[in-house]
């Protein structure tokens, strides 16, 4: 690091000259010359010390054996808890041990969409498909099968939820890692996620704490700091911080701090980010891992909040005696590293991992050649999850002319590279040539995916796809190791023998011959991203120019997209022979029979867009990452200046029309909504919160239901089908979004069927955050409440007043 002294002081965090740093406004013009820490725009108050705890609430046995053992332990013991270890096994990291007083440690695997790694596990939907579902029973029971797994490999933790990125930057390569756009729905999800897998006792993780929203500069090099957020306050609370917020309520036990820095200070030595607001307000009992490799000091760290260094410590040492010899000489309260230790060792006890837990990492050997014991960790229930999840992940955004369902075809023709399965699938092995193969699946660790297509196909240059076979998931450690793989093609083949269907088909040519006779062509594209890189671009030319060949001469082209994340189709989505669109994105291991129940018309589709797909680019609030310019080039900064206003909350403030709304999916029937109740539950609610002990989640007074609406979805047309009904709260004030998602729920509803939906709203969900009051305030005034079936088709809306 080469920070001139300002920087560096910024990043120690300790200072008292901090207190006193003020923030100059965001559109100030900048100086030329950094000379002090308040030129930037983000400043990080200091917040000291870590809150302690005894354990609030549920957590409260597990803090008094806790205690019990920590209070046996050596300071040598407790400093060696707090750093990681070269795993002996697969584990992508595994933390120190006190094996004396009897406690393991923990082996980590990533990550929030399954283990990975290792052999006998399942690739699941990935978040993005999990939040295209809207569908809380699916999301709960993912987690449920993949906590199971986890538990038989011997992981203490599972690598998720994700919940940080939050899609604030479309070409954000891991937005994929992550449920949605919204904080409402990534928050609910990732609370459900954290029930799942913690039932199972297994430790959630949920990441990245947090404005991790871009991977480029996302860790120092080249003599260039890490990215800065810089979010204000309000935005920070109503976004970025709300579905932490929702897993710290459901009880995540471990919270992983980020790459970026928050204000300019680094997110695992933010003071006012850990000890304030993620262990003050927030009120978590669990403890703080970092990113691997994101501690970036040792003394301030540890008196910032953080817990656990990983996957080793140069600045704690690599027993921890480095961070020893401080609590020896002063520099970090003895309070402090027992408090680091009782939070870990509490995790285990919460979790019940002191009685009967398997073997660290047991399932996951180094070697998978050698003789060893095998671990099946794939549970036979989890194939009805599996399956909902890659049929859920399918969101239907075009069907004209009545192209789909297929109805027993004659002749198909399927084009495109994303249509079959990849060549080699074997990712336990991890050696160079199969990680080549496999680029899709373990490639993207800052390398160039589309030099292994190079490598694989000998075509030219096309980062940003993937040539190498169909996208089932991300790339990086959010990548999956599935058992098998359902591709497109095969499914459509089985089908094809059922029905005596004739199939064409290439996946090479980006002009194929079309065959006159075909009843429809299927043509099957993708978006590849991963960890290390932002995504090239929204859309490419190489599978658009696919997509519009074969509807030049095919009047019924159907496309699916594989996509990781927002992929923008204006290109070719008013042609006419495009009659059928999907946005399938990562449906793990059972794509392709997933998509063939679509397809075919065996399920309707229900799946709704987690995200908004623009017209272009350019009508994003800011789809592209911040690389630094001019005197930022060695300090890139990264203004959230848009505040409260991306993705649906910019369209809809600024007038924009979307390709496609944020909530929007097509079925194969219709649905009416009518009879609309509003009911206040609280009379006379006051404007704050009333003070109670805090508890996991913050002010339990911000759980408290305050409105009940209830609204019946009615199926009105020819099929069985699933409806996602969303509710949207417009908070009164200009400066508050035209309408927030607060509510959503599905149901299947047979044909004529009604069924009525039950949405509570809480006073957080109607609350905006004053920040001079420091606190969640319910307004005074008039309350829109919006129903529909997405955040444009809002046939049902009342008001409620406070
Ligand atoms: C970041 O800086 C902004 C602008 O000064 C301020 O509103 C906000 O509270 C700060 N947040 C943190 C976590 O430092
Ligand atoms: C620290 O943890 C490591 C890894 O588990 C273990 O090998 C070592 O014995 C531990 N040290 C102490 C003092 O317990
Ligand atoms: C970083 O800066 C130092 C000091 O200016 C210089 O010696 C070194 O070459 C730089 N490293 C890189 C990778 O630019
Ligand atoms: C205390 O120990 C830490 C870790 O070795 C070291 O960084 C710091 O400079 C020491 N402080 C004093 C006052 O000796
Ligand atoms: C990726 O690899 C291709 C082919 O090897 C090369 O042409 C391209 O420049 C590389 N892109 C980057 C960003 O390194
Ligand atoms: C359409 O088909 C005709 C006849 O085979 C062929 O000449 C033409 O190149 C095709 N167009 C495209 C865009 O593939
Ligand atoms: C649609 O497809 C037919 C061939 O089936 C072709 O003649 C026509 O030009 C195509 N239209 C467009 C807009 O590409
Ligand atoms: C957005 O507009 C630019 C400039 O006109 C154009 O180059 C780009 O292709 C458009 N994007 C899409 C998805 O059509
Ligand atoms: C979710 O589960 C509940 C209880 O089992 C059931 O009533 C409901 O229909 C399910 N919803 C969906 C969308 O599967």
């Amino acid at each position: 690091m080469v920070a001139p002294p300002s920087i560096q002081s910024l990043a120690s965090a300790l200072l008292p000259v901090l207190a006193a740093a003020t923030a100059v406004h965001p559109h100030q013009p900048r100086q030329a010359i950094i000379t002090e820490d308040a030129f930037f725009y983000g400043q990080s108050p200091p917040v000291y010390p870590t809150p302690e705890t005894s354990g609030l609430g549920d957590w409260a046995a597990a803090y008094e054996k806790a205690h019990a053992l920590v209070s046996q332990m050596t300071l040598e013991e407790k400093a060696n808890l707090t750093v990681g270890y070269p795993p002996p096994n697969r584990c992508s990291g595994v933390t120190g041990s006190a094996m004396r007083v009897g406690f393991p440690g923990f082996c980590t695997t990533g990550a929030g969409n399954g283990i990975r790694q290792t052999d006998f596990v399942n690739g699941w939907p990935a978040a993005i498909s999990i939040g295209a579902s809207f569908n809380k029973n699916l999301t709960y029971l993912r987690a449920v099968q993949m906590g199971g797994e986890f538990r038989a490999k011997g992981s203490s933790l599972a690598g998720g939820p994700v919940v940080g990125p939050l899609g604030r930057m479309e070409r954000h390569g891991r937005n994929w890692e992550s449920f949605s756009n919204d904080p409402y729905l990534a928050g609910e999800m990732a609370a459900l996620t954290v029930r799942g897998i913690q039932e199972q006792g297994v430790q959630a993780m949920t990441k990245h704490f947090i404005g991790y929203e871009q991977q480029s500069h996302r860790l120092a090099a080249n003599n260039i700091s890490a990215v800065s957020s810089n979010i204000d306050d309000r935005t920070m609370h109503e976004i970025y911080l709300w579905p932490f917020a929702s897993a710290v309520h459901a009880g995540t036990a471990s919270v992983m701090c980020s790459y970026n820095k928050l204000n300019n200070s680094g997110s695992c030595q933010n003071s006012k980010a850990l000890n304030g607001i993620l262990k003050g307000e927030l009120g978590f009992q669990g403890w703080v891992i970092s990113d691997w490799g994101a501690q970036d000091s040792g003394v301030a760290s540890a008196m910032a909040g953080l817990d656990v260094a990983m996957p080793s410590s140069k600045y704690w040492g690599a027993k921890g005696e480095i961070l020893a010899e401080a609590v020896r000489n002063g520099s970090v309260s003895a309070e402090r590293i027992t408090d680091m230790a009782t939070r870990i060792v509490a995790g285990w006890y919460h979790l019940g991992q002191d009685q009967g837990y398997p073997e660290l990492g047991v399932g996951m050997p180094i070697s998978f050649t050698e003789p060893r014991e095998i671990v099946y960790a794939r549970d036979p229930k989890s194939k009805p999850v599996l399956l909902s999840g890659a049929i859920e992940s399918n969101v239907l955004v075009k069907n004209i002319n009545n192209a789909l369902p297929l109805k027993k075809p004659k002749l198909l023709s399927i084009f495109g590279y994303d249509a079959p399965a990849p060549a080699a699938q074997n990712t336990p092995f991890q050696r160079p040539e199969f990680i080549k193969n496999n680029g899709w699946i373990w490639g993207a660790t800052g390398v160039n995916i589309s030099s292994y297509n190079d490598i694989l196909y000998g075509r030219e240059s096309l980062p940003g796809i993937s040539l190498g076979g169909t996208l089932i998931t991300g790339g990086g450690s959010g990548a999956t190791a599935p058992a098998y793989i359902s591709s497109p093609f095969e499914a459509i083949a089985q089908q094809a023998y059922e029905d005596d269907t004739s199939l064409f088909w290439d996946f090479q040519s980006i002009k194929p011959a079309v065959n006159s006779g075909s009843d429809a062509c299927l043509v099957f594209i993708n978006a590849y991203a991963g960890e290390g890189v932002d995504r090239p671009y929204l859309h490419d030319d190489y599978s658009d120019a696919l997509v519009k060949n074969v509807a030049a001469n095919c009047s019924n082209t159907i496309v699916t997209i594989h996509n990781a994340g927002v992929r923008l189709i204006d290109q070719w989505i008013d042609n006419p022979n495009v009659t059928a669109v999907i946005f399938g994105h990562l449906p793990g291991q059972d794509s392709g029979r997933g998509l063939a129940q679509i397809l075919y018309g065996k399920v309707s589709p229900s799946g709704k867009l987690p995200y908004t797909v623009a017209k272009n680019e350019s009508d994003y609030a800011a789809p592209n990452p911040d690389l630094g310019e001019g005197q930022y080039e060695m300090y890139p900064q990264s203004d959230f200046s848009e505040g409260l206003f991306y993705d649906y909350r910019h369209f809809d403030k600024e007038g924009l029309k979307p390709r496609f709304e944020f909530g929007f999916g097509l079925s194969y029937t219709t649905f009416a909504y009518s009879d609309l109740s509003i009911e206040s539950i609280t009379q006379d609610a006051p404007r704050f919160p009333p003070k109670m002990p805090i508890k996991q989640g913050g002010n339990p007074a911000l759980w408290e239901p305050l409105v009940k609406v209830t609204a019946t979805v009615h199926n009105t047309g020819p099929v069985e089908g699933a409806e996602a009904a969303q509710l949207y709260v417009g908070v009164p004030g200009h400066d508050s979004p035209v309408r927030q998602l607060r509510g959503f729920e599905k149901a299947t509803i047979p044909v004529g069927g009604k069924v009525t939906m039950e949405f509570v709203l809480t006073r957080r969900d109607l609350s905006a955050w004053n920040v001079e009051a420091q606190d969640w305030e319910l307004r005074k005034g008039k309350y829109k409440i919006y129903v529909g079936g997405s955040s444009r088709d809002l046939p049902l809306d009342g008001v409620v007043r406070f």
